[in-house]
């Protein structure tokens, strides 16, 4: 199975073994199957968070059932529930185009709905982790169906038990989301107020939302990418205040632990990395924070290349990045 064209990052990968299972049976009987057989099963959404390797051994499982409904609640509350395999950005769009709020700032984000929790997805001061009430998981282990609740999520930025304790353990098959038709516009962050009217509508609050990414982001279609390749780094307040003295432009977001997140994308701009090219690999000309691939490129060379913007900043602000994309295999 070539999965080249299954993931943003356009890797060269070959599949030993590949499922796109659409209904919950379906992968229950499909994972029993790997289990019993003793293949490795790696589990694939819509591949844009993803580093794969030039051989996958095993099966491939691509959980491909897509439904998504709608419940009714009290209080102008709606309960959306959405299917591992749903595209996220087309969910988004169709409740926003509701006149549903909650996750219309997070259009535009590649991947699947079943993805989403694994690094928490979040933008423009939104994260999945606010609207979230449940993800429904099947276990390998032994194929039993439980739900999770978000504390169970243990969710953090760009963090989440299912990249921990869970990792290779269950596989997300539902999420249900908390949303409402009271208007509740999040504007707070860049310049996302100054493109929307007085009192947007969700749809338009979105439509602002995808024009901003389309200003910054290269399209995995055009230019192969996985979106933001680095977290933002966390570091000490000392850490911030000297780095400030230094560098009294830089942005920093004091965070509630006392600590402070740096924009990984201003590090490696100020290295003076963006828009650099090196061999299949750059650092993209309008966003620093992603790397992309020209074509004819590996895993390893990705790699190496991601290691070496990460030396640039350490070695010019002593700070640590950390890889935001996961690697399968
Ligand atoms: N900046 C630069 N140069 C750059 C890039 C950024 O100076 O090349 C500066 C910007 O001017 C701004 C700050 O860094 O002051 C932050 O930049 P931006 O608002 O573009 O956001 P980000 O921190 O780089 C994060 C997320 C994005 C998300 C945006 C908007 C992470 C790892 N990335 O990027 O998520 O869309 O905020 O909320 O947290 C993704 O995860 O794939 C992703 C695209």
């Amino acid at each position: 199975w070539d999965l080249s064209h299954a993931n943003t990052l356009g890797l060269p990968c070959i599949a030993e073994r590949f499922a796109a299972p659409d209904s919950v049976e379906a992968l229950r009987d499909t994972l029993t199957g790997a289990r019993e057989q003793g293949w490795p099963v790696t589990l694939l959404g819509g591949g844009s968070n993803l580093i794969l390797p030039e051989h996958l051994p095993g099966l491939v499982v691509q959980p491909a059932m897509a439904d998504w409904w709608q419940e009714e609640c009290s209080n102008g509350r709606v309960r959306i529930h959405a299917e591992a395999g749903v595209n996220w950005h087309r969910l988004v769009m169709a409740l926003a185009a509701r006149g549903l709020w909650g996750i219309e700032n997070l259009a535009l984000i590649p991947g699947h709905c079943g993805a989403a929790p694994i690094q928490n997805i979040g933008a423009y001061g939104v994260e999945l982790a606010d609207v979230l009430e449940a993800v429904e998981v099947l276990h390998l282990a032994d194929g039993s169906l439980t739900w999770l609740s978000p504390e169970a999520c243990e969710f953090g930025y760009r963090e989440s038990i299912f990249k921990g304790a869970l990792a290779g353990r269950v596989v997300i098959t539902r999420l249900v989301l908390g949303l409402s038709r009271q208007a509740g516009p999040r504007l707070g962050y860049g310049d996302l107020s100054s493109r929307v009217g007085v009192s947007p509508s969700p749809q338009e609050v979105a439509e602002a939302v995808c024009a901003i990414r389309r200003e910054k982001l290269p399209d995995p279609a055009e230019l192969c990418n996985a979106g933001s390749f680095f977290k933002n780094p966390q570091v000490a307040a000392e850490k911030a205040e000297r780095l400030l003295g230094e560098y009294p432009e830089m942005p920093h977001f004091p965070q509630s632990d006392g600590r402070v997140k740096l924009a990984a994308g201003w590090l490696i701009d100020r290295c003076g990395l963006k828009g650099c090219r090196d061999g299949h690999f750059g650092v993209h000309q309008r966003q620093a924070l992603v790397l992309v691939h020209f074509g004819g490129g590996s895993a390893r060379e990705l790699l190496d290349f991601a290691a070496r913007v990460a030396d640039s900043v350490r070695e010019r602000f002593g700070v640590e990045l950390q890889r935001e994309p996961r690697l399968a295999g």
